[in-house]
């Protein structure tokens, strides 16, 4: 990615004025969590009065000039993101009300455990937003097994020979993907972590922790942006090549690609404690905030030509937030923790305030998220999971707060 690798050799080496060069370094500024929480629970209750909760459809978008929810069943990969925002509200607020909704909506993924069921890499994102989350909360045995089978059935398309999970079945012969990984897929390895830390077989620990070197060695470029795809070899495993679904092109830097990157080594670091993960976060942390608009939400690709006149991609920011906040919990490098909060701390207040507040217009937390541009799919639209990254960060910069005063 030319431009990002420039954007920071010219930061770097001229030692500029980062306001020029880089969003995160303009001082705190500090944002009410408990408002933005608050306005969050008002959102989703414009939602439950437009969406009902008698069946098991799930809100996931809203197109930009629209204002009602397009609805998905449990098979959706999104499906698990709006049981996990009414779980974060339960914890939240503690209204009984919304609790019996997150438990009514997290029923319903029940439906992915079905032999019928083929299922993908985003089971992990369908069971640790829904089921994982209803245990932590209700400490309800059954929630706890069913997060357990779900994980079973994500290790069930973890490939030895390559050492990793292949991540969309149906790609390998639509594509000619033999086995292919996706980044996002680095967010799902969380589920194997939490499984093999909970009653599930130990061997999910090894897939996951081979799943994120394995990337990390294949699917990242010199300068830390990575490809989307990785394309492997079924045979021996090796590593064919790096191309996107999702981006610009296959050498572009696809914003959400680097946000699920910067989450997932965070993650992996916390879980596995091996520091080679958190310097290598660091590193895919540090990429992205340099090539960061001033407002520090990115363009949908960081490559995209048309850059300022291109949509933006909110739910980026959002996965990004929460993504630092951990990060800069977790730092042995105070100085490196202190720019990662800030950095979240102003993405945050960015997302909470106009353009990216949906307040008045539509029913969800945030507008500006791009989904699948090349596919002309939710292009500057609202959508849950940009809302639920948006709660879960919000909840722990709330917590960060509260524990440092
Ligand atoms: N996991 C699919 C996406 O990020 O669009």
């Amino acid at each position: 990615m030319g431009k990002t690798t420039n954007l920071l050799a010219g930061c770097l080496v001229a030692g500029l004025a980062l306001s020029s060069c880089t969003a995160h370094d303009a001082g705190s500024t500090s944002i009410d969590a408990d408002q933005a929480l608050a306005y969050c629970d008002t959102q989703i209750r414009r939602t439950l009065l437009q969406v009902k909760n008698d069946s098991c459809l799930l809100p996931r978008s809203i197109t930009t000039n629209g204002q009602e929810w397009s609805m998905v069943n449990a098979y959706d990969w999104t499906s698990g993101f709006w049981p996990g925002i009414l779980w974060y509200d339960y914890e939240n607020t503690g209204d009984e009300a919304i609790k019996q909704e997150a438990m009514h909506y997290t029923e319903c993924l029940v439906a992915l455990l079905s032999p019928h069921h083929q299922g993908d890499h985003d089971l992990g994102f369908q069971f640790l937003c829904s089921f994982v989350h209803a245990w932590r909360l209700t400490g309800n045995e059954r929630y706890k097994q069913a997060a357990l089978d779900g994980a079973a059935k994500l290790a069930g398309f973890y490939n030895p020979t390559v050492g990793t999970i292949c991540s969309w079945q149906h790609m390998r012969e639509q594509m000619g993907w033999p086995h292919n990984t996706i980044m996002d897929n680095m967010m799902n390895l969380e589920l194997l972590f939490w499984a093999a830390r909970n009653g599930g077989d130990m061997a999910y620990y090894d897939m996951a922790e081979s799943h994120a070197r394995v990337t990390m060695e294949n699917q990242f470029r010199d300068d830390y942006t990575n490809y989307h795809v990785a394309v492997y070899d079924t045979i021996d495993g090796h590593f064919i090549k790096g191309v996107t679904n999702q981006g610009l092109n296959d050498e572009s830097c696809w914003a959400r690609g680097q946000a699920w990157a910067i989450y997932g080594y965070t993650m992996v670091y916390r879980e596995t404690g091996n520091k080679e993960y958190l310097r290598f976060a660091e590193r895919v942390a540090d990429v992205y905030l340099a090539a960061l608009p001033a407002d520090h939400v990115p363009y949908w690709d960081f490559d995209a030509p048309g850059i300022p006149d291109e949509p933006k991609d909110a739910s980026a920011a959002a996965i990004t937030a929460s993504g630092l906040l951990e990060l800069s919990q977790l730092e042995d490098d105070k100085e490196k923790g202190r720019t990662y909060f800030q950095a979240a701390e102003q993405m945050l207040a960015t997302l909470s305030a106009e353009p990216y507040k949906a307040d008045g217009y539509k029913p969800s937390f945030l507008l500006h998220s791009t989904g699948n541009y090349p596919a002309g799919y939710e292009i500057d639209a609202a959508i849950n999971y940009a809302d639920y990254y948006y709660i879960e960060a919000l909840t722990r910069y709330k917590d960060i707060r509260e524990k440092n005063k």
